[in-house]
């Protein structure tokens, strides 16, 4: 089969959909390999070391026009005509997002949407949510040990004890779990809160405070179990509950990371406007769930994320707290990012792709027929919207 990598070219995409290493198995395995030139050049992958390996270097129009393309981010509207019709994309296409399924569609590609793939142990080397929330957690806690005016750490001097930094962690999950891991080995005292019962054990077994908002009513036990691991949006006389106690901890935090994400919905808001406001002057917060919350600018259309006053991608100072809406931590750490995500996609081939190399879609495949999010320029409906 013929393989094509193009270069990502949306901001601040850093990542590539192939490395090194995994060109190297594609070429084993009998795929000729396009790499778009300059495609890895941003996660220090070079042209070389691509050829090295066995890929042909060429331009846009050759490794979009490959039979099976590897991708990072959706194609632009101006990429995508690159490709043919009946040819497979695969990458994180943003499966929630109706209108862009529906431009893959009408380019006639089918296109596997990986961040669809159920969160079992079977689908555990290709979640590309995993390989990448992972990276966007330790990264967070280290841009914000950055902006803090502190130290982290507790450390005795001659000229005096620092106190260690107090850090709040909203949402722990992948990335949240990372961010408290991070924060730990930097000396930090940290706090965490989750909507899931679950994950109290995963907190404290990381040397973290679980912050308890007992369940009261069978309503919110339900929520809170969720749907295949995830967060449901809990009800209201719990989150008020939450928000009190977040507000008391968060005035007390030098650091809020905060990473709540609901699939399909708006991201929750956890951190309100009076919470920033009552937060310590110096304070840090990282909010990544930027871009993703509700609107929170109705003039602009800006979403927030789990904080209304985050600006996605940008750095802001508001009452005296700075807040990091960055929405793609996981480009920052690029090489890995990659080195990770090609491990992914090249577990996920394994799935769709026969030794023989011709391509086999088994809707009967839990993790195919999850992903599969266009086909004969039809948008699958497997993607609960
Ligand atoms: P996510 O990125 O969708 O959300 C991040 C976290 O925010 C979650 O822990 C969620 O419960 C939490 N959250 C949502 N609303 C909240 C609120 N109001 N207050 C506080 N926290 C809130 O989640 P992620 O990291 O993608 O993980 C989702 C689930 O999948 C987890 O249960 C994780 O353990 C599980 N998982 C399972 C895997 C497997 O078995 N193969 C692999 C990876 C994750």
């Amino acid at each position: 089969m013929h393989i094509g990598i193009p270069a990502e070219t949306r901001a601040n995409e850093t990542r590539v959909g192939a490395t090194p290493e995994t060109v190297k198995k594609y070429v084993s395995q009998g795929h000729r390999v396009t790499v778009q030139s300059g495609a890895g050049a941003a996660a220090s992958f070079s042209d070389e070391a691509y050829q090295a390996v066995g890929a042909e270097l060429a331009d846009a129009e050759m490794a979009f026009g490959a039979d099976l393309v590897l991708k990072v981010q959706s194609p632009t509207v101006s990429e995508l005509p690159l490709m043919k019709r009946g040819a497979v994309l695969v990458g994180m296409l943003d499966p929630f997002n109706e209108e862009n399924a529906q431009k893959l569609a009408e380019a006639g590609v089918t296109a596997f949407a990986l961040e669809a793939a159920p969160r079992t142990t079977r689908a555990q080397s290709l979640d590309v949510l995993s390989s990448q929330a992972n990276i966007a957690g330790y990264k967070a806690v280290l841009l914000a040990s950055n902006l803090y005016p502190r130290f982290m750490p507790m450390l005795m001097t001659p000229a005096g004890t620092v106190k260690a930094a107090r850090v709040l962690i909203l949402g722990a999950g992948v990335a949240g779990l990372q961010a408290i891991a991070t924060a730990k080995r930097l000396g930090a005292v940290i706090e965490a809160s989750d909507v899931r019962p679950a994950v109290k054990e995963q907190i404290e077994s990381l040397g973290a405070k679980f912050l308890d908002v007992p369940y009261e009513t069978q309503e919110e036990r339900d929520a809170a179990v969720g749907m295949g691991g995830y967060a449901r949006p809990m009800p209201p006389s719990w989150l008020t509950r939450q928000s009190a106690l977040v507000h008391e901890r968060a005035k007390q935090a030098d650091i809020v990371i905060s990473t709540a994400l609901i699939p399909g919905r708006d991201a929750p808001t956890l951190l309100p406007v009076e919470t920033v406001h009552a937060m310590k002057p110096g304070s840090v917060v990282i909010d990544l769930a930027a871009g993703r919350g509700p609107v929170a600018d109705p003039a602009t259309g800006r979403r927030g994320g789990n904080c209304p006053l985050t600006e996605a991608d940008k750095i802001v100072i508001r009452h005296g707290v700075t807040i990091v809406g960055y929405s793609n931590l996981a480009s920052m750490v690029p090489a890995d990012a990659s080195a990770l995500y090609a491990r992914n996609l090249l577990d996920f081939l394994k799935l769709i792709v026969t030794k023989e190399g011709e391509l086999h879609l088994d809707k009967a495949d839990e993790i195919v027929a999850a992903t599969l999010l266009t086909r004969d320029s039809e948008v699958a409906c497997e993607v609960e919207r």
